[in-house]
């Protein structure tokens, strides 16, 4: 049976570092506290008016397109991973196609925050396996720093969301043994609110801008220009994170799902060469790879250079990992993530 390989993968990141010690200057935040509890050093912030989660999506997509020795004119669909759009809608793919001047190709957005590039992979195998398409460009990008809360009030989630983009091309492959075996994907709504950005959003009657123009509470308003000066000071308006939480039950879900791939394919965590875990906090990183019982060389983190990239993550990591030599064929590589929803995944990749 026809299987699908990653045949090509890119990152990009923003120029612009922000290291702990520049958040400190805005608000009540400490290098050690954000080190000890995250791991992370410091994060890449996306330029203002200049980039935005299509270009930094555009730029990861061009290095993924080459090393995948084909042309952005042989791209047959495009998925886009992100929760962090440049509009509201229309999605981010479309912007991505008309960047790379991939017109009249399918592009479908998807809104599954950190587990987006897993879940996105397995819609591109999916397509490849099908035989429906031959070249699936898959895109994770964030431009988080847009919409941080950067008041001591929000420090708990700013300290830890960074910006970035990763890609692959998804290829056919009949080489034996070669391609994705499986993806599993999770979810569970009931802890929806618990990582959420919930407004500007149509629950409860608010809906966007509704408050800049006064319209009465009632079901005739409708909406206007979102994240007015009003918005501004309301922390609806900003991801909120009961971090603890979420904490405890990603360092029970990624365990779960990792071993549910490794055991559907017949392996158990020491036959893995790599695993990549979404980079959402080092500790979590450290407790699933003491849980697993992985070696170091094991398992690949750079959340202290990038901070928590979301859908970019994985393909952040994956891509670094392969350039430094760490994912080379044959290798049996593992990308696990966890995130709001809450949703987790994983995928089992015999390079
Ligand atoms: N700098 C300094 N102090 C901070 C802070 C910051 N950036 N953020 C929160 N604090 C303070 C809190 O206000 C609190 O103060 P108090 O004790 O005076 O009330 C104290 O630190 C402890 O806060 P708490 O939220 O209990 O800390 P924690 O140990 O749970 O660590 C996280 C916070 C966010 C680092 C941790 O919960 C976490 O990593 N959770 C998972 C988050 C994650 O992975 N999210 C992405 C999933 S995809």
């Amino acid at each position: 049976m026809l299987k699908s390989k990653i045949g090509g993968i890119g990152y990009y990141v923003p120029e612009r570092v922000v290291t702990n010690e520049d958040l400190a200057k805005v608000m009540d935040t400490s290098d050690e506290w954000i080190q000890e509890r995250t791991g992370i050093k410091e994060r890449r912030y996306a330029k203002k008016h200049v980039e935005t989660t299509s270009t930094l999506g555009a730029n990861a997509a061009k290095i993924a397109i080459e090393r995948a020795g084909i042309t952005p004119a042989d791209v047959d669909f495009i998925i886009f991973a992100t929760l962090s759009p440049d509009y509201y809608f229309p999605g981010s793919g479309v912007l991505l196609q008309r960047e790379l001047g991939m017109q009249g190709i399918g592009a479908l957005d998807i809104r599954n925050q950190c587990s987006g590039f897993v879940y996105g992979l397995s819609i591109a195998d999916q397509f490849v396996k099908s035989g429906m398409y031959k070249n699936v460009l898959l895109v994770g990008a964030e431009c988080h720093s847009f919409g941080l809360d950067f008041t001591t009030r929000g420090r708990n989630v700013t300290v830890i969301f960074g910006d970035g983009a990763g890609a692959v091309v998804v290829q056919p492959t009949e080489k034996e043994g070669q391609g994705i075996l499986s993806s599993h994907l999770h979810a569970d709504g009931d802890h929806a609110e618990h990582l959420a950005y919930i407004n500007p959003g149509c629950h409860g009657g608010k809906h966007l801008g509704t408050e800049k123009y006064g319209f009465p509470e009632d079901d005739q308003s409708f909406g206007g220009a979102f994240l007015t000066p009003t918005m501004w000071d309301n922390e609806d308006y900003y991801p909120n994170m009961n971090g603890q939480f979420v904490f405890k039950f990603a360092v029970t879900k990624f365990p779960e799902v990792i071993m549910e791939a490794l055991k559907t394919n017949g392996y158990t965590p020491e036959d893995l060469s790599l695993l990549v875990p979404h980079q959402a906090n080092l500790r979590i990183a450290q407790f699933v790879q003491k849980r697993l019982r992985l070696r170091d060389d094991q398992v690949y983190n750079n959340i202290q250079k990038y901070g928590n990239t979301t859908a970019a993550s994985i393909p952040i990591a994956l891509c670094e990992a392969w350039e430094a030599g760490k994912v080379k064929e044959g290798d049996l590589v593992c990308l696990a993530a966890f995130g709001s929803g809450f949703t987790w995944a994983s995928s089992l990749i015999r390079w």
